[in-house]
């Protein structure tokens, strides 16, 4: 469906109109709680009425990277899907912001609620600005301080102009105040994409996944293994480090199975750069199709070590207690370093070999919760709402005055 062929509802008296925007993997995991927290808050008789939206920009198409999630998540299906597809980041950020426009004029909502840090996060919270409408930005103040990374570029850029920032702890919280943030203006709930695997951890605990990939050992436990992903342009599009990585990873590769779920970047980089034989089941390394959610965090859960470039997993591997070696020399996710099983390896073999070993030998669990990762976050955030839009919608006393249009403060300049 795209933005043309829509036809939305009318609005529903003084309800606030939400719009939802995902685009990318990382995204559907941190809006779909948010979005049943709304409907949650409805069925409980909250006095705000919400509506709510939902648009892909379909900055990822492959249903190993999409559509995959919005089942698994037992997410709304998106009301609409821009179909912008790859392409440079200048080409995709445009595409992106040319289509989403019409949909805010046309649906005219009350706030945009934007998450993470991928390109759609940061062209739809302009697009939205430029026509005055307000915007959330949820995982707000994340800082690596890095800004050869276009995610870093995003973030900043983003909490710049939005109008509530909802953060996931207190290092964020003090990032933004440093960079002059409204303090007002910043609320930290936690952790949404934690709320998402708290949620369905039962039953990611309970897929197949092991047994279908030989995981199980002969006494039906997990038998050691390690699991990777990798994708980001730093470590993947350089031939050098992308073979540094490969060499590591096949050394551990001898001492048990490496499992890695292929990112559509990191394999067409592994075939160009000539490293199949590299990352091949000869040494130890098992290329997987990009893995669903639900499989993905049972591989993980029991995993005895992660190495990656996500930023999520830092986050999921914290609350699961599992090992996380983090291949990049910073993180915007300090905290899951400060409380969490997170290490920073780099991407050099040699640090990535000295991380593991580590690892190997410390089988003692340091992992604490950082305040907040609750599973709650969804829910402080549409009470946080409720809240702002009360705030907005100033409504005149009733007692011998004539029936009078509510007053909206700070109103759009669309009307
Ligand atoms: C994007 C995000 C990154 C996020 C990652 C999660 C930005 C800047 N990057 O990176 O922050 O961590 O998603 O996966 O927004 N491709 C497909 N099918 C798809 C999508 C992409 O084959 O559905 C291929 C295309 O060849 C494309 C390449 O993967 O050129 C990279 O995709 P792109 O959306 O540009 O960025 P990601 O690396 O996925």
């Amino acid at each position: 469906m795209n933005a043309g062929s829509v036809d939305y509802p009318k609005r529903n008296g003084q309800s606030c109109r939400l719009l939802h925007v995902v685009g990318a993997r990382p995204n559907y995991m941190k809006v779909a709680p948010i979005m049943s927290a709304v409907e949650a808050y409805a069925e409980r008789g909250g006095s705000t009425v919400f509506e709510q939206l939902l648009v892909h920009t379909g900055q990822h198409y492959d249903r190993a990277l999409s559509e995959l999630f919005f089942e698994e998540l037992g997410m709304p299906r998106p009301d609409v899907n821009l179909e912008v597809g790859s392409g440079s980041h200048a080409r995709q950020t445009a595409r992106i912001m040319e289509a989403f426009e019409p949909v805010l004029e046309s649906y005219r909502p009350d706030l945009v609620i934007v998450v993470g840090d991928v390109n759609s996060t940061l062209a739809c919270a302009l697009d939205a600005r430029k026509l005055g409408i307000p915007v959330a930005h949820v995982e707000a103040g994340l800082r690596s301080g890095d800004m050869s990374m276009p995610e870093e570029i995003n973030r900043r850029a983003t909490d710049a102009i939005v109008d509530l920032l909802f953060t996931t702890d207190r290092i964020a919280d003090a990032c933004l105040q440093r960079e002059g943030t409204d303090p007002a203006a910043i609320h930290r709930v936690g952790n949404v994409m934690i709320d998402s695997l708290l949620r369905h951890r039962e039953k990611a605990m309970a897929r197949p996944t092991l047994s279908e990939l030989g995981l199980l050992g002969g006494d039906g436990r997990p038998v050691p293994y390690a699991v990777v992903t990798l994708h980001r342009p730093g470590n993947v599009d350089d031939a050098d480090t992308l073979h540094a990585i490969g060499t590591a990873l096949a050394q551990l590769g001898e001492r048990m199975p490496v499992i890695f779920p292929v990112h559509p970047r990191a394999r067409e980089r592994i075939r160009s750069f000539g490293l199949d034989g590299l990352f091949a089941t000869t040494n130890g390394i098992r290329l997987l199709e990009p893995a669903g959610y639900l499989d993905f965090m049972n591989l993980v859960a029991h995993a005895r070590l992660v190495l990656t470039d996500s930023g999520g997993i830092q986050e999921e591997t914290t609350i699961l207690g599992v090992p996380c070696l983090t291949l990049r020399s910073n993180t915007e996710r300090p905290i899951t370093i400060e409380q969490g099983t997170n290490r920073l390896v780099g991407s050099r073999t040699a640090d990535i070999l000295a991380g593991i070993e580590a690892v190997l030998a410390d089988n003692a669990s340091h992992t604490r919760t950082p305040e907040l990762w609750d599973g709650y976050s969804g829910e402080r955030i549409v009470r946080i709402l409720a809240d702002w839009w009360a705030a907005r919608t100033v409504t005149p006393p009733a007692v011998g005055m004539p029936e009078a249009p509510p007053i909206r403060v700070g109103a759009r300049n669309d009307q």
